[in-house]
């Protein structure tokens, strides 16, 4: 039986959430001038709408997969990831209001991931959100070292230590989950995997390219980052399904 320690990852998602909310920005007023300050807030109340939802299909995922041997901690612990995605769409929000922006209800990208999430199974559904995740650590990533305003660095920082986090959550999953296929199929799997990250990156690039360009990064520089991220991903989710195969064939 291969599984994952879902309580570990409750007890981390309860006890680091709060801290989100409990986050102060640097009191004084934005200083960037209108031509960063209009595409910045632009481009994060996109991530910010992409915190936001209620993840109710993937908990009806994650509810289906509770019956099986060894997986009955990972609903709850689905829900503490929820509740955490959430807060971030917070911390954005008060983001988005310092740099005087205003929040978005609908965007394109947002839907179109929603509607794929909802597609298939779980596994689909964790990838598309890893996908996103993936995407999100470059962009955070790029944002702390560029934006030059003390608010998007702090929020951007912590973000990114937690969707850090967050991707290990995915590949403890996704490492679990895949074992049960053969290693042809696991090969497989990383290739799709690589070529749909890919096209996200392109079309991310795209759509925040007003946001790139103020931060003096190229859209084609955003999508060789991206892969990079991307390739480092799938090398330790490879390494742990060969260190579990030869656990499993020691034990
Ligand atoms: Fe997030
Ligand atoms: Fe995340």
């Amino acid at each position: 039986m291969t599984t994952m320690n879902a309580i570990r990852w409750t007890r981390h998602f309860e006890e680091n959430t709060p801290l989100n909310d409990a986050l102060t920005l640097p009191g004084s007023a934005c200083l960037l001038p209108e031509s960063v300050r209009r595409p910045l807030a632009e481009s994060l109340a996109v991530f910010q709408l992409g915190e936001t939802g209620g993840g109710t299909r993937l908990r009806r995922h994650a509810a289906g997969l509770a019956a099986e041997a060894g997986w009955s901690g990972y609903p709850q612990a689905i829900d503490r990831f929820i509740a955490e995605e959430q807060s971030h769409g917070r911390l954005l929000a008060r983001l988005v209001a310092h740099l005087g922006g205003s929040l978005r209800r609908k965007q394109w990208s947002n839907g179109l991931f929603r509607q794929l999430r909802g597609l298939a199974g779980l596994e689909f559904a964790i990838q598309m959100l890893l996908t996103a995740e993936l995407v999100a650590e470059v962009y955070y990533g790029m944002l702390y070292l560029r934006a030059g305003d003390p608010a998007v660095r702090r929020v951007a920082g912590k973000i990114l230590r937690d969707e850090v986090s967050h991707l290990a959550f995915q590949r403890e999953f996704l490492a679990a989950r895949l074992l049960r296929l053969t290693p042809a199929a696991q090969r497989l799997w990383c290739w799709q995997f690589v070529a749909v990250h890919a096209v996200t990156a392109v079309a991310v690039a795209w759509d925040h390219r007003h946001c790139l360009r103020v931060l003096g990064v190229t859209t084609s520089d955003f999508r060789r980052r991206s892969g990079t991220a991307c390739a480092a991903f799938v090398r330790r989710l490879r390494g742990e399904l060969a260190a579990a195969e030869t656990q499993g064939a020691v034990s």
